[in-house]
């Protein structure tokens, strides 16, 4: 098993962080050691689809009791949800499980419900216990010492298959169905009956979400025979659940004694400490060197603090390391009065049973850890050198590895090159654009009017058809055939949206939606690439699997098709590195659903009797007022708010610069395909003209 320190580190990695491919293989050998452990036990049941109680559950009668339970519970449930972020993704978010699983994942994060998501609910429920944690996404949350290490085993799993959702499919249908079956009477008894919000929370969650665990299983055996797969995932959650609970009951037999205390508030602090106390001797040594070297035993830091001249041991409140705390010394604000006073016990006796800690007391370091967690954001922002390449990817070679690419920290350099061969090309478009058609400059007002004035000008250009059409039946179906690449994947670039539900702010919400819609929200029909799928089966247009080799290589698909696709699923899986561009695409593709181009094509099919269907939905549903398109407007908005709040205006012009990029770059990423259009289109008007010329002579 991993050490607790990396364990910590591993999952703040996870989950705010950019893990590596080594991140990523380790996480991987730990769900398959747990999934090994879980299997071991010989007694396991059978997989059945009805509720559980975890056996030996504690007794949470006690309200201090109640309140270290709901701490060690803490980091798992406010990740409720997070194992199916990724779970719809763009070569697996048309199939039946993954969409009912996707549903369950918008039920735990509250995605079209009107109460809070479920772990907000737990908040609620920490907050009775006067309980206070920083959120997820602060560097301090995994490294809480108020959390028991075993209680990281749990989040680790729940991280490691957010990332690895198709690698452990079928386990991670297993490890859904223990969560969801677990008995809401059970949940329940983790409140007081007080708190009613929790209590019914719970019950309407369970009612929501079995039935459609139960669909996803069922769905799922009847193309794939990997019962014994889906058993070892559910007897997982089973197994860590459980485990979670022994060793929660195992910790509380035996008490923490003041020196466990103090180590506990040493590894808290210490990330937060280290570069401040160069001149601090300890043994000769500074104290910054005993807090880099540590490492996950401060026993030998806390030895030698006693037996140093900061210690006083006959009248401990006079000794240094105790006045420093106190106002005026060089640590006021960094202890909480609780952990003061358990310093004060330590010194007098470290052996000593260690009085509970004030739950409420925040471990969170002042300033420290305040800036780490503002700069987050802007950190993940920064532009990173792309890696080099010398030559050109192949489009098509490039569109399959991308559909088959996991996790963003799979993603070949390839992908990084696609993206900024597209917006290198856009800065130039972006210089010779009209002043009036491109916003310089960026006010929250005149970027709202520019879109409006945007969106009106598109919709006068619509001529509805009079006669009939420029082209022909053949040209329509081989277009439809152009498009497959693009539609097939549609919504890909807010693939690397869906997360945690804490971390997910306003901007993200936004993005989410419109992810959701785009992959049916767990209902198979309304999935945007099988609404295009049918359409192709109408028009008797068999395509192989999205995600084969054989579709890449279709040679009725020009290379122009599978351009703009590439460049999409590129942006969507370097979603952290190219946030502000990935708004300002997203807002180009939702806006040009609303066109009077695509107008004109539904009058084109609807004469030919060709399903227009595909584009309907999407001129509906990405409306201005609160459809996709003004969801993309409300996420820039908010999105630049939220920069100008963290930093200055010019930072808020430097984001918007590159979401005018991002914008700019569709119309760049759709160049090649709309020039295979025009020439296709020439092509069949001479064409005809000669048929025309030679028929007359
Ligand atoms: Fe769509
Ligand atoms: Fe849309």
């Amino acid at each position: 098993m991993t050490a607790s320190s990396d364990l910590r580190a591993l999952c703040q990695t996870l989950l705010n962080g950019s893990p590596d491919r080594g991140t990523l293989q380790t996480v991987e050998d730990f769900i398959k050691t747990a999934l090994l452990g879980a299997q071991g036990q010989q007694s396991s049941p059978e997989l059945r689809l009805e509720t559980w109680t975890p056996v030996d559950a504690p007794n949470v009668a006690d309200l201090a009791e109640r309140r270290s339970l709901l701490l060690a519970l803490s980091p798992s449930i406010l990740l409720e949800g997070a194992w199916l972020a990724r779970v719809s993704q763009p070569a697996t978010g048309h199939l039946s499980a993954h969409g009912h699983l996707f549903a369950i994942y918008g039920r735990m994060i509250g995605l079209d419900d009107a109460s809070p998501p479920l772990p907000q609910h737990f908040r609620t429920l920490l907050t009775s216990v006067r309980v206070s944690l920083p959120p997820l996404f602060s560097p301090s949350f995994f490294n809480d010492r108020r959390f028991p290490d075993f209680a990281l085993h749990m989040p680790c799993l729940h991280l490691g298959l957010m990332h690895r959702p198709r690698t452990f499919f079928p386990e991670l249908l297993g490890y859904t169905l223990g969560h969801c079956f677990l008995d809401s009477a059970w949940w329940a008894s983790l409140a007081d009956q007080r708190d009613t919000s929790w209590i019914s929370a719970r019950e309407r969650f369970s009612d929501d979400v079995r039935p459609l665990a139960s669909a996803a299983l069922e769905s799922y055996l009847r193309e794939h025979d990997d019962s014994e797969r889906i058993r070892a995932g559910w007897h997982l959650y089973r197994r860590m659940f459980e485990s979670l609970l022994t060793d929660f009951s195992n910790g509380r037999n035996r008490r923490p004694t003041t020196v466990d205390a103090m180590a506990d508030i040493v590894r808290t602090k210490r990330p937060y400490a280290v570069a401040y106390h160069r001149r601090v001797m300890l043994q000769e040594r500074p104290l910054d060197q005993w807090l880099a070297e540590i490492e996950d035993d401060p026993g030998p830091l806390l030895e030698a603090l006693r037996n140093s001249p900061y210690v006083d041991f006959k009248c401990p409140a006079a000794g240094r390391l105790i006045r420093a705390m106190d106002i005026g010394g060089s640590m006021f604000g960094v202890f909480t009065a609780a952990e003061r006073r358990l310093c004060l016990d330590w010194v007098e006796n470290p052996d000593a049973e260690a009085k509970p800690i004030d739950a409420s007391g925040t471990a969170l370091g002042p300033v420290t850890a305040l800036c780490a967690e503002q700069n987050l954001p802007s950190a993940r922002d920064r532009p990173k050198k792309p890696m080099p390449s010398r030559h050109t990817a192949n489009c098509r070679r490039l569109f399959t590895t991308l559909l088959r690419t996991e996790s963003a920290s799979d993603c070949p350099p390839e992908a990084t090159i696609a993206v900024e061969r597209i917006l290198r090309r856009s800065r130039w478009l972006d210089l010779l654009r009209p002043i009036r058609r491109s916003l310089r400059h960026y006010d929250p007002k005149a970027f709202s009017q520019w879109i409006e004035a945007t969106y009106r000008q598109e919709a006068m250009r619509y001529r509805p058809l009079n006669g009939n059409p420029k082209i022909r039946r053949e040209f329509c179906l081989w277009a439809i055939l152009q498009l497959v690449p693009s539609i097939l994947v549609d919504g890909c670039w807010l693939a690397g949206v869906p997360t945690a539900s804490e971390n997910l702010g306003e901007v993200e919400l936004h993005l989410l939606q419109i992810y959701a819609d785009e992959v049916g929200k767990g209902e198979q029909e309304q999935n945007h690439a099988n609404v295009y799928r049918r359409l192709l089966e109408s028009l008797d247009l068999a395509v192989p699997g999205v995600e084969t080799e054989d579709f890449a290589q279709d040679r009725r698909l020009t290379d122009a098709a599978f351009e703009l696709p590439v460049y999409m699923l590129a942006v969507g899986l370097l979603k952290d590195r190219y946030f502000p561009e990935l708004l300002g695409l997203n807002l180009a593709i939702e806006l040009s659903g609303l066109g009077a181009g695509y107008m004109q094509v539904v009058d084109i099919l609807r004469y030919y009797g060709i399903d227009p269907t595909i584009i309907q939905l999407h001129q509906t549903i990405d409306n201005l007022a609160s459809g996709h398109a003004g969801r993309a407007r409300d996420a820039i908005l908010l999105y630049l708010d939220r920069i100008r709040q963290q930093s200055d205006l010019s930072a808020v012009q430097l984001a918007w610069h590159r979401i005018r990029l991002g914008y700019v770059s569709l119309h760049i990423a759709v160049l090649p395909l709309t020039g295979r259009f025009m020439q296709r289109y020439f092509g069949d008007r001479l064409k005809a003209a000669y048929l025309t010329s030679r028929t007359a002579g």
